[in-house]
């Protein structure tokens, strides 16, 4: 049945119109972070997307002018640690300016197959080899293929409503 007058439905598709109704999906909160010129980088993301279990591979969205865009290009490998919920605080550090300084100095981290850093106590972490890229609008959509993976049963940290949230929170609003 086609309902051509549903509450709420907007005939316009701006920028905010797309960043309200997204911030009604709740997303799971991750690192994603590389190893290049000596150095490892890494950032807040909430895109990480399966693509298959097939050939075990992620997907995941980046700004295309972010520094570390261009250094997983480079460096051809990359990791995605999943946070847990007691790793709030890391995710905010993720998510600030390099002015800050770089939050691999304060939180530990470690490597798997690829070289590529990952958060210690992390839920799940995929080390990643670059498969392709895709460049669409003001973002780079990159595939990677998982070489290895961590995983432990801690809680994942969300991000739901513009507001990190822990797992087990019930969200009425
Ligand atoms: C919860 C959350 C999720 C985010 N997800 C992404 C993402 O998927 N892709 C992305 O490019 N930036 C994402 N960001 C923004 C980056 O973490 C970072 O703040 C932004 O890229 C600016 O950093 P830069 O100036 O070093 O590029 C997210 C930020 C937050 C707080």
């Amino acid at each position: 049945m086609s309902v051509s007058n549903i509450e709420h439905a907007s005939p316009r598709a701006t920028s905010d119109d797309f960043k309200e109704a997204m911030s009604r999906v709740s997303y799971s909160v991750s690192v994603v972070s590389t190893y290049f010129s000596g150095r490892p980088y890494g950032k807040t993301i909430n895109t990480l997307t399966p693509v298959s279990a097939e050939d075990p591979s992620v997907l995941i969205s980046l700004f295309r002018k972010s520094e570390i865009t261009h250094n997983i290009i480079e460096s051809g490998t990359f990791c995605v640690s999943v946070l847990g919920e007691a790793q709030k605080c890391i995710a905010e550090n993720f998510a600030r300016s390099s002015d800050h300084g770089n939050p691999f100095d304060r939180f530990e981290w470690g490597t798997l197959a690829t070289g590529a850093p990952y958060v210690y106590g992390a839920v799940a972490c995929f080390d990643c080899t670059l498969v392709e890229t895709l460049h669409h609008a003001s973002h780079t959509i990159i595939i990677g293929r998982i070489n290895a993976i961590l995983d432990n049963s801690r809680q994942p940290l969300l991000h739901h409503r513009r507001a990190y949230r822990p797992c087990a929170e019930t969200i009425i609003q």
